[in-house]
């Protein structure tokens, strides 16, 4: 690796172009320097930076296997799954699609829409995060808390008030494909024969993001609804109880 230029790993690997941003190289800058190259350019140790590079490609944030499900922990993993996309993914492929330049796509009006579309489709996503972190994951907290006798009952009210779970569930299972619009601008994905660098590596993200956001959209219907919606009728019969013995 250390010899090779960083344009060719990329060629071989395009999903390593995301390792070598998360360590502060832009690509498609230095793409034409070898490993060593970069290294002396940005005075690095090459061991390191290649350990760093390997380990980061190697890493999956959405992997999470606990052996039981419990409500803060589940919010939790799904909060750092927020933030990884909005934080470091999308922020990258954003980058990405700006610095198009559409002479280097197969045609320069794909280049041109996908620049217009992109952005669109990262402030709806934005927004589908807010809206889960702030109403529907804050409603599901305080379900666990009252089961565990520690919230305040009359904020349940409130809140359930603005949260509908059953509802939000079935919405949230019907709008898996938020990427429609840019799965068939781009023909599922399938970059052209003889691509530009910068198109293989922006329709393999855009590829690897679609499957991420599905694994992630999986979790919370299987797993995150299922025990919001067990968690009310807990929390709702707790109270009424509580409601005849006073
Ligand atoms: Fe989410
Ligand atoms: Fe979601």
């Amino acid at each position: 690796m250390r010899n090779s230029e960083i344009g060719e790993i990329i060629q071989k690997d395009p999903g390593i172009a995301f390792a070598f941003y998360q360590l502060g190289i832009l690509f498609p800058s230095h793409h034409e320097l070898p490993v060593s190259g970069l290294c002396d350019k940005l005075n690095l140790d090459d061991q390191w930076l290649i350990r760093n590079l390997q380990e980061l490609r190697k890493s999956d944030p959405l992997e999470w296997t606990p052996s039981n499900y419990n409500m803060p922990e589940v919010v939790n993993h799904l909060k750092s799954v927020h933030k990884f996309f909005i934080q470091e993914k999308l922020p990258f492929i954003f980058h990405l699609v700006n610095d198009i330049d559409p002479r280097s796509f197969d045609t320069q009006e794909l280049a041109r829409d996908l620049k217009m579309l992109f952005p669109l489709f990262y402030e709806d996503f934005v927004h589908h995060i807010r809206n889960e972190e702030s109403q529907v994951f804050e409603y599901a907290l305080l379900l666990h808390q009252v089961n565990e006798n520690s919230g305040n009952p009359g904020l349940m009210h409130f809140l359930k008030s603005k949260v509908d779970l059953c509802q939000t569930a079935i919405e949230h299972l019907e709008e898996d494909d938020e990427m429609e619009g840019i799965r068939s601008l781009t023909n599922n994905f399938n970059c052209p024969e003889g691509a530009s660098l910068i198109q293989r590596v922006v329709y393999w993200e855009l590829e690897k993001f679609e499957k991420d956001l599905r694994r992630h959209s999986q979790m919370e219907n299987d797993i995150f609804f299922p025990l919001a919606v067990d968690l009310e009728k807990k929390a709702r019969k707790r109270l009424s109880k509580s409601l005849l013995e006073n």
